[in-house]
């Protein structure tokens, strides 16, 4: 891994009120790490390699704390109907093919292609139940640079037959050969554990988990409190939970003993909410699909103002795009109607805040991660933003917004960085 300084328009953030801006200035990068970032460059960093960008914007590399790589071939599609009618004609049958290894090579490819274009360098993802096909996913992910968990899905009740493991013991035992094979294999992929949601894990296959859990000492990600039709179906398979979460929280898979990602939360309950806090789960605000889905929208001022760790996903393909910029685009939006039409008390959500979110909120899911900060991983993103005239002499911060609000994403990123490796 080699040290060097890039120079140009730096922005990060400290806390989500603080966005620092440094403009013509240095950021260092020793051993996959920042060592801040400096007006002038100090005499012990002035032998190192020089990189510079100009007055291309550089900023830490987005966080996607949920991504459902095997749903990235139809995102855009089905997006005028409701959660569970969308899981069973759109989500399962996609799902499905990637029993088919050809199938997957080539649509995981695609969708890692995508991603490494992406402004996001980090990400949690949700592979299918198929364990072969998930090993695909993760050679995929690890060649490309990318830095990321990814999880083979557990399924054993209530889905179609092809997408439905036999049994809660077959279930453990696909996920403990999969643990085994991928053993020592990445270097930045790592496995996370990954029930899908309540309605598709028995008692039986969760107990079992939470095995495998202790034993790799994974950690867990899934889905939670995303539509009224859903949370209703899970207090009738769960009729002795408090809430929705407690059905995670009775096998030990809600954050105590494993970091865990809880994706959507927009109907949680009081309880739940102060359980979250309690446990340290981190909430994965995907604003995008729960637009597209009509799930509903997230309080994240309340949660933000209770302590939860909070950060972006996509959630592809409720998610009609992998575009982090998107989603906070939409993550700003949807707090604005969230505060005007439900909850005057409850304040628009700034761009900083939610930039904060995107980078050092859902970093702190992977460490000190998400910031130039010194210590931090060094993950960035270089982009270009000349493309469109700053008429109006901006500001660092309003040249960032701009980008994000114009998604240059897609089209003016220059270079990126994980943990101190070049992507591109
Ligand atoms: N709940 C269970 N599975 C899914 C999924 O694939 N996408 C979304 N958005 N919610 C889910
Ligand atoms: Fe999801």
């Amino acid at each position: 891994m080699s040290d060097f300084v890039l120079k140009g328009d730096i922005c990060y953030s400290v806390s989500p009120t603080q966005l620092a801006e440094n403009k013509d200035s240095f950021v260092v990068c020793k051993g996959g790490r920042s060592c801040g970032v400096f007006q002038s460059l100090p005499k012990e960093f002035q032998d190192l390699p020089l990189h510079d960008y100009g007055n291309r914007l550089i900023f830490p590399g987005m966080i996607d704390l949920h991504i459902h790589a095997p749903q990235y071939a139809f995102r855009g599609l089905g997006m005028d109907m409701e959660l569970l009618d969308w899981l069973e004609s759109r989500a399962f049958p996609e799902e499905i093919k990637y029993r088919d290894l050809n199938y997957a090579r080539s649509a995981y490819t695609v969708f890692v292609q995508n991603l490494k274009k992406s402004a996001t360098t980090r990400a949690c993802i949700f592979a299918t139940l198929h364990r072969r096909a998930t090993e695909i996913l993760m050679d995929l992910m690890e060649s490309s640079g990318l830095i990321s968990y990814v999880g083979k899905v557990n399924m054993d009740r209530n889905s179609p037959d092809e997408l439905c493991e036999m049994s809660a013991e077959q279930s453990e035992q696909e996920t403990r050969t999969w643990l085994r094979e991928i053993d020592g294999t990445y270097q930045r992929t790592m496995p996370i554990l990954t029930p899908r949601f309540i309605p598709s894990c028995s008692d039986d296959l969760l107990n079992r988990l939470k095995t495998v859990q202790k034993e790799y000492q994974l950690p867990i990600q899934s889905h939670l409190s995303e539509n009224p039709s859903e949370q209703k179906w899970v207090e009738s398979l769960c009729p002795n939970a408090k809430f929705y979460g407690d059905a995670y929280d009775r096998y030990d898979l809600f954050g105590r003993s494993g970091k865990t990602i809880m994706a959507h939360c927009v109907y949680s309950t009081e309880d739940e909410v102060e359980r979250m806090a309690e446990n340290g789960v981190f909430v994965a605000h995907c604003p995008t699909s729960n637009l597209n889905l009509s799930s509903g929208i997230t309080p994240i001022r309340k949660y933000c103002e209770k302590g939860l760790k909070i950060g972006l996903g996509s959630d592809v393909a409720g998610g009609h795009t992998e575009s982090i910029f998107n989603t906070i685009v939409d993550a700003i939006q949807v707090s604005k109607l969230y505060w005007r039409l439900i909850d005057p008390t409850c304040k628009p959500m700034t761009f900083d805040e939610v930039f904060y979110l995107a980078t050092k909120g859902g970093g702190e899911f992977f460490g000190k991660v998400g910031s130039f900060e010194e210590g931090y991983s060094f993950d960035a993103v270089i982009l270009n933003d000349a493309q469109s005239p700053d008429l109006l002499q901006n500001s660092l911060h309003d040249r960032l917004e701009r980008a994000v609000y114009q998604l240059m994403d897609r089209t003016s990123i220059e270079a990126k960085y994980a943990a101190g490796e070049k992507i591109f």
